[in-house]
């Protein structure tokens, strides 16, 4: 596991940014899992301004996970977040991404795996939307949300209408990407980080699982660093 502690949230964000720009360029048919959040919206603007004059036609996308029963275009749907942050800025096909669906493990596997993995973390220390309780061998299913995990993104609901449950790569499926870059952000997430740090391979936070992954590359801002104290 690698750790990356930045200076500012800027830093941190462009770090992350930077790191997919430079896959694309230099392997422009490169496959990148995207995850949502508020995390991740700096991030997708830095990769816009950063890939000016970089093709992404070759490139595909997996979509970490998407909240089940939204109907299409729903203005709180990952997919409706993907066209807004992603697609439109960096003028996209919508033919270029994958969103989980019921073959998602087959689909995944013809695409010849993620090289990169985006990821955010949770308050409660999940990914995507594996839960506390999940098992590291998890793959693409159905899960249930926490009472936690609906609070915490209930202002992306104008309606109110949250939905319970979700469709989440799983913590299996995250494994098999070539690399896992994940970005944490702000005080929200200090508490997430430093058990992250120091635990293995507990269910209690689905996050240590990635520990274990031999290209697992952790950001982080100086709020989200300021419970753990590293010497580097
Ligand atoms: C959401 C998403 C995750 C995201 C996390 C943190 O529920 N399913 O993919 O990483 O929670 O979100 P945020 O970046 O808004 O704090």
């Amino acid at each position: 596991m690698r750790i990356i502690q930045c200076k500012s949230q800027q830093e941190a964000i462009e770090t992350v940014a930077s790191m997919v720009v430079e896959k694309i360029q230099s392997h422009p048919a490169s496959v990148i899992g995207l995850a949502t959040g508020r995390t991740m919206e700096p991030v997708y603007a830095s990769i816009a301004k950063q890939a000016e004059g970089t093709s992404f036609q070759k490139c595909f996308f997996f979509m970490l996970d998407e909240y089940v029963g939204l109907p299409d275009g729903h203005p709180s749907s990952f997919k409706h977040y993907i066209r807004t942050h992603v697609i439109n800025p960096l003028k996209l096909q919508e033919s270029q991404f994958s969103y989980p669906s019921t073959h998602y493990e087959e689909t995944l596997k013809e695409s010849g795996g993620v090289d990169i993995q985006l990821l955010g973390i949770g308050r409660n220390g999940h990914v995507g939307f594996n839960e506390p309780g999940s098992t590291k061998n998890s793959r693409t299913r159905v899960v249930k949300l926490t009472e936690e995990t609906i609070e915490a993104n209930r202002d992306q609901f104008v309606d109110q209408k949250i939905p319970s449950e979700a469709l989440s790569m799983g913590i299996g499926t995250i494994l098999d990407a070539k690399s896992l870059v994940m970005l944490a952000t702000g005080k929200s997430k200090a508490d997430a980080i430093k058990y992250l740090l120091n635990h293995h391979d507990d269910p209690k936070c689905p996050a240590t699982f990635l520990k274990s992954h031999p290209h697992f590359t952790l950001v982080l801002d100086p709020e989200a660093a300021s419970r753990i104290n590293l010497n580097i």
